[in-house]
Formats: structure tokens, C-alpha cells, sequence
């Protein structure tokens, strides 16, 4: 019988044992996805299964590292082994944060985000719904942001001073005691204070109780207050499928960025149908695909002339 995603995970950890991940595990194990996460452990299992590893640093579990032992996620995490990050994990999944940033500067990314949304380590951290520590760590804001900001400033200090870096959160967690809009302007302004460059606003994946109203650009109202209240550049995301939504975004003043990412899975060359759609040509194609440019945008031009006779009859 196969497996069940939680099964791969906990046979996973028994292997491993305290022997580092390695490829031949990997190779084992196609499509298995490396997290590191907190609350994002409930779901590890993207599509075919989670991984989990021992750290070396004092048998903390990398993978899980936990900001708090989330007593309320229940046996899933403790079965898998979940436990507070202490101060020396803490270094060290710092210190791996800039590493990951140096690495991707030797390897030429011209942007770089500090994922503190969705319920990983960082995001954690920040909502009251998993963070329950006692320490200077949690209860206020400023104690939950005080580890971000310890990250995010380290991080900041290995990018490259010319480099944009942005800070992805939830905005909000959709949940009753989690954080709200008004929240992310705070943290937003946070960020600001300590060098960031942008906000990209999400939202949820930080609790199972969550209620998200989901709709047409329905994050977008987070960036819109961030950027207005917090006055930092934005990245609005979520649910804009059109470069009508992501015009009418930017002219509003409501982002600085779009980012769309489901659409591109339907349709990967969704950037460029969307620029024909619209009529900008001034876009570079893939060399091996530029006999299709013309074509394309001929056939939405003439749509385009068709919209515009049958509104003239
Ligand atoms: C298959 C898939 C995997 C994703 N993985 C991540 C992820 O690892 N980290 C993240 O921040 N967002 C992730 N996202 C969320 C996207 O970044 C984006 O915020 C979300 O899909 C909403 O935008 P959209 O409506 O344009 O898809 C993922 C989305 C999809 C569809």
C-alpha cells in the first residue's frame, strides 16, 4: 500500500537519524520538497511527500524548527518532532539565511525576499496564533518582530547595498487574535526602519483555522494600505490574472509590483500573451520563440479592431 505523506515523513526521519539529508536520500525520494517550517508543517506535503532532517547543530531539527512548541498544531508536529528553537538554532538558522543570501549573490539574483509569510520559521515568529513564547521573543509585536528583524538585518547587511531586498508577509492571517491589516503596517513599518526596500503582501497559511475571502485581486488592499500607511514600496499579489488588474493596480497607486504566479503555471508564456493581449510589443522574446511574436499579437490587434467596430454599431 502506498504510503501516506505523513508515513514518508516519519519513516524519513527514522533513516535519517541524525545523518544529514543527502542526494542519494533525495534520489530516493523524487519531487520531495525541502521546508523549513513551523506551522507550515501541518501541510509539508506539497504533492508527494515531506523531508525532514536532523541539523547538526545540537540535534535541532532544521526542517522543523518550531518558534514555539506548537502545542495547538497537536501530535502532528510532536510526532515529527517539532521543538522550540533555542538561541544557538537561532544563530544558526541566521547565520544559514546569510549564507543562502551570499549564495545568491555569487550566483548573479539581482533581487532577493525574506520569506516571513505562509507560517515558515520567520512568519511564525510573527503571528500571536504561533507564537507562544514567554521570552523577549514573544507576546508584543515589537518582542515577535525582534527575530525577523534580527534575520532580516543580518541578511541585509551580507546583500549587496545596491540590491533591492523585499520582505514577504501575511498581512493577515484570517483568523480571529491573528494579524490583521493594521498589524502589517506595523510590521511593514518595522521592516521599513531596519533597510528594507519592499513589501510583498500576501496573506494566510499560517493557521488551519483560517477563513480567507478570496476574490479578484483580493490581497491587494494589504499592499494598498501598506504602501499608503507604512510608505514603503509594495508587491501586490494574489488572484491577478489580467494586465488590465495589474495596470489598473499600478495606476491606482495600490503596488509598486505585481507578482503573478498561477497564471503562469496554465499558461508559462502568460507574460508575453498578456503584453500582445494589450498591444505592447516593446517586450523581448525567447529567441526560439520569436516566429510566434507577430502571429500573436496580429490575432489580438484584430480582436482589439473587432471590440472596437461592434461598440461603434
Ligand atoms: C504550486 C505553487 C507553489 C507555491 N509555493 C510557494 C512558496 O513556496 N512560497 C510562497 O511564498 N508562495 C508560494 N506560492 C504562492 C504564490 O507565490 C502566490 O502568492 C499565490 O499563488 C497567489 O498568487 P496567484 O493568484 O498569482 O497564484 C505557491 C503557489 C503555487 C500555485
Amino acid at each position: 500500500m502506498k504510503e501516506t505523506p505523513k508515513e514518508t515523513t516519519i519513516r524519513l526521519l527514522r533513516e535519517l537519524d541524525g545523518k544529514p539529508l543527502t542526494s542519494d536520500v533525495l534520489a530516493k525520494e523524487p519531487g520531495c520538497l525541502v521546508k523549513m517550517a513551523s506551522s507550515q508543517i501541518r501541510r509539508i506535503p506539497q504533492w508527494t511527500g515531506g523531508v525532514v532532517y536532523r541539523s547538526k547543530f545540537g540535534g535541532l531539527m532544521y526542517g522543523f524548527a518550531s518558534e514555539s512548541a506548537l502545542i495547538a498544531f497537536g501530535v502532528d508536529v510532536l510526532e515529527a518532532g517539532a521543538m522550540a528553537i533555542e538561541r544557538a538554532g537561532m544563530n544558526a538558522v541566521r547565520d544559514s539565511f546569510v549564507a543562502a543570501a551570499e549564495r545568491g549573490e555569487r550566483c548573479g539574483f539581482d533581487m532577493l525576499e525574506l520569506h516571513c509569510a505562509h507560517g515558515y520559521l520567520l512568519a511564525s515568529f510573527l503571528s500571536p496564533l504561533t507564537n507562544i513564547r514567554a521570552d523577549e521573543y514573544g507576546g508584543s509585536v515589537e518582542n515577535r518582530l525582534r527575530y525577523p528583524l534580527e534575520v532580516f538585518t543580518a541578511v541585509r547587511a551580507a546583500w549587496p547595498k545596491d540590491l533591492p531586498m523585499s520582505v514577504r508577509i501575511s498581512a493577515h492571517d484570517w483568523v480571529e487574535g491573528g494579524i490583521t491589516p493594521d498589524d502589517a503596517v506595523q510590521i511593514a513599518r518595522a521592516f521599513k526602519a531596519a533597510g528594507a526596500d519592499m513589501i510583498d503582501c500576501s496573506s494566510g497559511q499560517v493557521s488551519k483555522q483560517e477563513k480567507p475571502v478570496y476574490g479578484r485581486m483580493f490581497q491587494t488592499p494589504f499592499s494598498d494600505r501598506v504602501r499608503n500607511e507604512a510608505g514603503i514600496a509594495t508587491i501586490a499579489v494574489g488572484a491577478i490574472s489580467e494586465a488590465d488588474h495589474v495596470n489598473s493596480i499600478l495606476a491606482a497607486g495600490r503596488a509598486d509590483l505585481c507578482a503573478v504566479a498561477r497564471p503562469h503555471l496554465a499558461n508559462p508564456a502568460w507574460t508575453l500573451t498578456e503584453a500582445a493581449r494589450i498591444g505592447f510589443k516593446d517586450i523581448e522574446w525567447p529567441r526560439a520563440y520569436v516566429s510566434g511574436k507577430a502571429q500573436l499579437e496580429a490575432g489580438f490587434a484584430r480582436e482589439r479592431a473587432q471590440q472596437t467596430a461592434s461598440k461603434g454599431d
